[in-house]
């Protein structure tokens, strides 16, 4: 009922040239989108020439990040409005590096959702458990807060447009992934979390990603779990034969 997602999230990462050349070379080798979807997100530099390069593809190009207004005085931000009307259909959302690096709260990456639900995008809301392991040792409270808060005023109608991504940050770029049990625990935490919020139905609609250290060695064992619909792998995701491995694990 809830289609596979894999995704990849190439970060600061590839030149232009190597961004159109790896979707060129994958674009016929992806699973049919009935079965599994793919994504790649990138630099919004990269995104105008990976869609051309992409065609009809089944491949969704997708932007890493955006800001929660459409226009205005906002120096070298994103326009959600913008990344719409090129065709972009998922924006990643709350990544642990924005939360980290950039200073975004949960109050922030509430109104980036909302901003790419309101102009027709999905979003693929990440939520880490960083502060709740290293300083309270409660991960529980973390990650359900950071769920609760992303989809703050969001209506049922538009969370069943939502995809979600526990990456903890400690098996992000670490090489060392959740083992199975802490991956499916997450994601378990997190259905429930929307089953409180909405409803048992619309929890077990909304697609639920792992990502951190994700790679093809450990991707069939991570996709076997209940709760895990699909995987946002990093460093995986930079070569095209591993992207494809990922893409493809079923096979
Ligand atoms: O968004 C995906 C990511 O943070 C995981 O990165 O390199 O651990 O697969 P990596």
């Amino acid at each position: 009922m809830r289609i596979p997602f894999i995704g990849g999230n190439w970060k600061m990462n590839l030149s232009l040239d190597e961004a159109v050349q790896f979707v060129i070379d994958i674009k016929d080798k992806l699973p049919d989108p009935k079965n599994v979807e793919t994504a790649l997100a990138a630099s919004p530099l990269f995104l105008e020439s990976m869609l051309k390069a992409n065609g009809s593809s089944p491949l969704h190009v997708t932007a890493e990040n955006c800001f929660y207004k459409n226009e205005g005085a906002y120096t070298g931000e994103v326009s959600p409005k913008a990344l719409s009307q090129m065709g972009i259909p998922y924006v990643i959302v709350g990544h642990s590096e924005r939360r980290r690096y950039f200073n975004e709260t949960n109050d922030i990456i509430n109104k980036k959702v909302h901003a790419v639900l309101s102009n027709g995008m999905r979003p693929i809301l990440c939520c880490d458990e960083t502060m709740g392991r290293l300083e309270t040792g409660d991960r529980i409270h973390w990650v359900v807060n950071q769920v609760t808060a992303g989809l703050k005023g969001i209506s049922e109608k538009d969370a069943l447009k939502v995809v979600i991504a526990y990456e903890p940050s400690w098996a992000i770029g670490t090489g060392h992934s959740a083992s199975t049990t802490e991956a499916e625990e997450g994601c378990y935490l997190i259905r429930q979390t929307l089953a409180d919020i909405y409803s048992d139905d619309v929890a077990n609609q909304i697609r639920i990603l792992y990502g951190g250290s994700v790679d093809p060695d450990n991707i069939v064992a991570l996709m076997k779990q209940i709760d895990i619909d699909g995987i946002l792998a990093g460093k995986s995701s930079l070569k095209s034969k591993e992207f494809l491995e990922l893409a493809n694990y079923q096979d």
